[in-house]
C-alpha cells in the first residue's frame, strides 16, 4: 500500500493519542511535539526492543545513562563549538530564516548535495567551465531560467575557484535571483553565514562565560568522557560497544515535517571500540545489523536505502558515512547514520583533559593504544516515525474504509483490549475477571474498553493498531448459548479480521506472540 501523506498521519496520531502539538493549549510552540498515551507506548516499546537487541543479547555491549549538561570542555575538544554549524540566510524583506540548503531544495526540487557537486566539480577544473557543460550537469534538477541566470553569474564572476566551498556555492545559487523567500515570495536576501546549532545556557545563578554550559547535541560524547570510567570499572575487552539512549538538542534552522527533525529529540546510540585497523569490516558488519533491526520490524525494503556521504560532506569527526534512509512523504531522509569516528573523539578528550585514555592489551600490557570507533547511530524519534507511517493502511471492508495501523506485534502500543459486549454490572465483572488474569499472567499491556457501540470499539482499536480483541458476551457468563459457551470468548484478530471463539482457561497460550 502507497504510504499515506503526511496530514493523514498528523490527524491520526492527535486523534488517537500518538502525538500531540507541544503547548496546545497555548497555541503550540514551534515544532515542538508531546507523545500522547499511545505514543509514549510506542516509543518505550522502541527503545526497549533496541536495548534488548543491543545491550542484554549482545556479550560485548554494555550501557550507560550519562548528564545532558557537560562541562563545556567537552564540546570544545570534541569540535562542536567550532564546527557543528548549518548555512542561515535571512530573507530581508519579511526577517524569516532559512537553512540555505533547504531553501535551495524547496525552490529547485533537487537535492543540494548533487547541485553542489555538480558546480563545485566544474569549479575545480576551470577549463571545462563553460555553460554547455554546467547546463547538462543540471537539466535534471533545474529550470532553463535559473540555468541562465547561474550562467551569468558564472560569466560575470570569472573567478571559478571561488565556488569551492558551501558558502560560496549557497551563495552563487541564491544569487541567480531565482530562490523566493517561503514565507513571502521575494528574492532579496543576506549572504549565507555559518551559524552554530548548539542550545546554549546557564549553571547557576550568574549569567557568565565560566557558567556558560550546552544542552548536548549528540549523546556520543558522554560515552566519550566516561570511557576511562568505563575502562577502569569494566575491564571489558576490545572490540566492545556501549550504547545510551537519550535527548539531545540542535537549534535547528528550519525544523519541520512532524517529528522528522525537531529541536528536542531523542537518539539510541553505540560507540564501538575496536583495535586500529579493523574499521572497514566492523563498519560492515554495523550496517547489515542495523538494516536487519529495521527490517525485522517490517519496514517495506523498496523504501529504504543506503546513501554514502560525499567526502565534503562529511561530519569534522568522521572519515566515512553512510546513512539509512527512508522515503517519507516528502522525499527522502535520513532515518540513521553509521560513521566511522576513528580515535578523534578519544584523542581531541586526551589532549583537553590531560587524562590518558588509552587501552590497554590484557595479554600485552606492553601495547597502549586509543581505539578506534564505529558509530551506529538511531534516531529515536525518527525510527517512531517511520513506524508510523508504515503501520498506517487503509482497507476496503463491504463500503466502508478502515483505517488500520498494521504495527509488528512486539511494538503495538496495546498487546490486548477487552471488549465487554453490554455495560450490564455482572458482564463487567466477567470481563474485568479476564482483564485481570492476563495483566497478572502475562507481561502484556491490556486495554478496558466499554465506551461506544461494539462496532466503534474495534475501529477505535484497528486505529490504534491493537494486535486481538476479546469480546466478553452473554455466552461468556452462561446466558445466552447461541453466543458461545460458558466461559468462552471471543478473539478478532486485526489484520485477517477472523474471530475465534476459546475457553479463557486457553486465552494466556494463544495470546503469546
Ligand atoms: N552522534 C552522531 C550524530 O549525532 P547525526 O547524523 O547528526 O549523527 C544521528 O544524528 C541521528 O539522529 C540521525 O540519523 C537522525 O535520526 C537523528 N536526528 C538528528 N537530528 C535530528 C533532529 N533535529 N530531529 C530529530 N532527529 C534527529
Amino acid at each position: 500500500m502507497p504510504a499515506p501523506s503526511l496530514d493523514q498521519l498528523v490527524s491520526l496520531c492527535k486523534r488517537r493519542g500518538f502525538v500531540f502539538p507541544g503547548s496546545d493549549i497555548y497555541g503550540g510552540l514551534a515544532n515542538t511535539w508531546d507523545y500522547g498515551p499511545l505514543g509514549v507506548e510506542l516509543k518505550n516499546r522502541v527503545k526497549k526492543h533496541w536495548w534488548k537487541t543491543f545491550i542484554h543479547k549482545r556479550q560485548d555491549m554494555m550501557g550507560l545513562d550519562a548528564s545532558i549538561l557537560m562541562n563545556q570542555k567537552v564540546w570544545e575538544a570534541s569540535g562542536h563549538v567550532g564546527s557543528f554549524e548549518d548555512l542561515l540566510v535571512d530573507c530581508k524583506n519579511c526577517n524569516q530564516r532559512f537553512r540555505a540548503d533547504h531553501l535551495i531544495e524547496k525552490n529547485l526540487h533537487t537535492d543540494f548535495q548533487e547541485l553542489k557537486k555538480s558546480i563545485r566539480d566544474h569549479a575545480r577544473k576551470e577549463q571545462d567551465l563553460n555553460y554547455k557543460t554546467v547546463k547538462s550537469e543540471f537539466d535534471k534538477a533545474a529550470s532553463k531560467n535559473f540555468l541562465d541566470a547561474l550562467h551569468n553569474i558564472f560569466e560575470a564572476e570569472k573567478e571559478w575557484s571561488k565556488f569551492d566551498n558551501d558558502k560560496s556555492i549557497a551563495n552563487l545559487i541564491i544569487q541567480t535571483g531565482k530562490i523566493e523567500c517561503l514565507n513571502c515570495g521575494k528574492t532579496n536576501w543576506s549572504d549565507a553565514r555559518q551559524f552554530n546549532l548548539m542550545f546554549k545556557t546557564y549553571q547557576g545563578v550568574i549569567e557568565s562565560d565560566t557558567a556558560l554550559v550546552y544542552l548536548r547535541p549528540e549523546t556520543a560524547q558522554g560515552i566519550f568522557v566516561n570511557f576511562k570510567n568505563i575502562l577502569d570499572t569494566q575491564r571489558p575487552r576490545l572490540p566492545f560497544g556501549v550504547g545510551q539512549i537519550g535527548k539531545a538538542f540542535r537549534n535547528e534552522i528550519t525544523p519541520g515535517n512532524f517529528t522528522f527533525r525537531t529541536r528536542e529529540f531523542e537518539q539510541m546510540e553505540i560507540e564501538y571500540f575496536i583495535e586500529p585497523g579493523n574499521s572497514e569490516k566492523y563498519f560492515d558488519e554495523w550496517k547489515e545489523i542495523v538494516w536487519k533491526w529495521f527490517t525485522d520490524f517490517g519496514i517495506d525494503k523498496n523504501r529504504l536505502r543506503i546513501r554514502e556521504h560525499d567526502k565534503d560532506e562529511l561530519s569534522h569527526y568522521s572519515s566515512r558515512t553512510i546513512d539509512i534512509e527512508y522515503q517519507f512523504p516528502w522525499g527522502w531522509g535520513e532515518l540513521f547514520g553509521l560513521a566511522n569516528r576513528g580515535d578523534f573523539d578519544l584523542s581531541q578528550h586526551e589532549k583537553f583533559s590531560g587524562q590518558d585514555l588509552k587501552y590497554t592489551d590484557p595479554d600485552d600490557p606492553t601495547k597502549k593504544f586509543l581505539p578506534h570507533v564505529i558509530e551506529p547511530s538511531f534516531g529515536c524519534d525518527r525510527s517512531v516515525l517511520t513506524l508510523l507511517l508504515e503501520a498506517y493502511t487503509e482497507e476496503k471492508v463491504n463500503d466502508d474504509i478502515r483505517v488500520v495501523m498494521k504495527f509488528h506485534p512486539s511494538i503495538a502500543p496495546i498487546d490486548v483490549a477487552i471488549l465487554p459486549l453490554s455495560k450490564k454490572e455482572h458482564l463487567i465483572n466477567k470481563a474485568q475477571e479476564v482483564y485481570k488474569k492476563i495483566i497478572h499472567e502475562t507481561e502484556l499491556v491490556v486495554d478496558f474498553d466499554i465506551t461506544g457501540s461494539i462496532g466503534k470499539r474495534y475501529r477505535r482499536q484497528d486505529e490504534i493498531g491493537t494486535p486481538k480483541c476479546i469480546t466478553v458476551d452473554f455466552g461468556t457468563i452462561g446466558e445466552d448459548d447461541a453466543q458461545g459457551e460458558k466461559d468462552t470468548v471471543t478473539i478478532r484478530d486485526r489484520d485477517t479480521l477472523k474471530q475465534e471463539r476459546l475457553p479463557i482457561v486457553k486465552l494466556i497460550e494463544s495470546l503469546k506472540h
